[in-house]
């Protein structure tokens, strides 16, 4: 899982954490079946723009001058565990964004729910950051966004990024690390996921806000940008979502398989898997919502207030002793994940991080 040779900014602070996560976690990625393309996806926009393999287990999204490009599961799943592995494009990729999440924001436009993995954009040479977050039957003004960056350069090889979903948590992984666990109380209400999502993988231009608030825009001299993806995996129960929200005739009865998902390895974290995350968490994390008491003087109910993480974090939720320079606020427009509703800046599905902004 760290294959891929590290040539530059090697340091030994970074070859000591490494080796500590390699202590700490072990290297068997998830015995999970995968899917091949064909048979859990379909193109969601500028199919010309997807190239999928020979094989059919792979498929490559292009970001051109033309268009972005994205693919959908062509099922709704109420819960399950969702995962690809990912190579994300080289060189230079500010403002590109790379995003594999869940939602339902095409069946309901208004309380959507949404589960996100997104890559924002770097410049050479930089290391990328990607963000996690988590919306609710439409809780868009609530962002729930961590922002990290990677132990690894994701551009080099291919590596799992997943996402659980469960009745009683949801946890996100990269290779076998659990990053960010939320865990369901009732306080929560409908703010955590509850109605069936299907699965996204997206590339599109996020220049007005994905690299340092929009300050580095796409440059399609460097076109086209490829995000790989392979090893999809779909483990949940599929679903028609508005049959089974509403529990018309054709209800599937899904307990089962939701009672053997939750018994899955990936639900639940060994006492091994809390120490890499509480390391990663310490190391990598960067932003959290739960730290930033001007957004939220109170923090929302799922929070849990770590000490040895907060104390890092300034009332913003950003890192103290950070690197990260501070760029002036500015709102975000747009976040053309769909095209179809790229036009009207006011529809406001599939909105990430409200209000915040990407690499501050
Ligand atoms: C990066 O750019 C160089 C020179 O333009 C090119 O040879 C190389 O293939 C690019 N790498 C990637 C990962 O796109
Ligand atoms: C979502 O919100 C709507 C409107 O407030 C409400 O009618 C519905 O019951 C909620 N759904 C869930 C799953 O809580």
């Amino acid at each position: 899982m760290f294959g891929g040779r590290r040539n530059n900014n090697n340091n030994l602070l970074l070859c000591l954490s490494l080796l500590y996560l390699l202590s700490v976690v072990s290297n068997a990625a998830f015995n999970v079946p995968t899917t091949s393309f064909d048979d859990g996806y379909s193109p969601l926009f500028a199919d010309f723009n997807i190239k999928r393999s020979e094989d059919g287990r792979s498929a490559n999204l292009h970001l051109n001058r033309y268009a972005g490009s994205g693919f959908i599961s062509s099922k709704y799943y109420d819960y399950g565990f969702f995962s690809s592995r990912i190579k994300l494009p080289g060189n230079y990729t500010a403002g590109v964004v790379v995003a594999f999440y869940t939602s339902n924001g095409d069946v309901w436009e208004k309380y959507h729910d949404e589960l996100d993995i997104e890559f924002l954009g770097n410049l050479k040479g930089k290391p990328w950051r990607f963000q996690t977050n988590m919306y609710g039957n439409g809780s868009t003004s609530r962002g729930r966004e961590e922002r990290y960056r990677l132990w690894f350069d994701p551009t080099k090889d291919f590596h799992q990024y997943s996402i659980l979903w469960t009745r009683k948590n949801i946890i996100f992984y990269v290779d076998n690390v659990p990053i960010r666990e939320i865990v369901r109380n009732e306080a929560m209400g409908s703010d955590y996921p509850s109605k069936p999502m299907s699965l996204y993988a997206t590339i599109w231009d996020a220049s007005s806000w994905a690299t340092s608030g929009g300050k580095y825009k796409v440059k399609y001299e460097f076109e086209p940008f490829v995000s790989e993806f392979t090893d999809f995996v779909l483990d949940g129960c599929p679903v028609d979502p508005i049959e089974q929200v509403a529990g018309t005739t054709a209800f599937l009865d899904c307990t089962a398989k939701k009672d053997e998902i939750e018994n899955k390895e990936y639900s639940q974290i060994t006492p091994r898997g809390q120490r890499s995350m509480k390391w990663f968490r310490e190391k990598y994390m960067y932003y959290s919502y739960c730290y930033d008491t001007l957004r939220y003087p109170v923090p929302p109910p799922e929070c849990v207030i770590v000490p040895s993480e907060k104390e890092r974090f300034k009332e913003t939720g950003r890192l103290k002793f950070g690197s990260i320079p501070r760029r002036h606020r500015r709102s975000r427009r747009g976040h053309g994940r769909k095209p179809n509703n790229n036009n009207n800046n006011n529809n406001n599905n599939n909105v990430d991080s409200k209000g915040l902004k990407a690499n501050m």
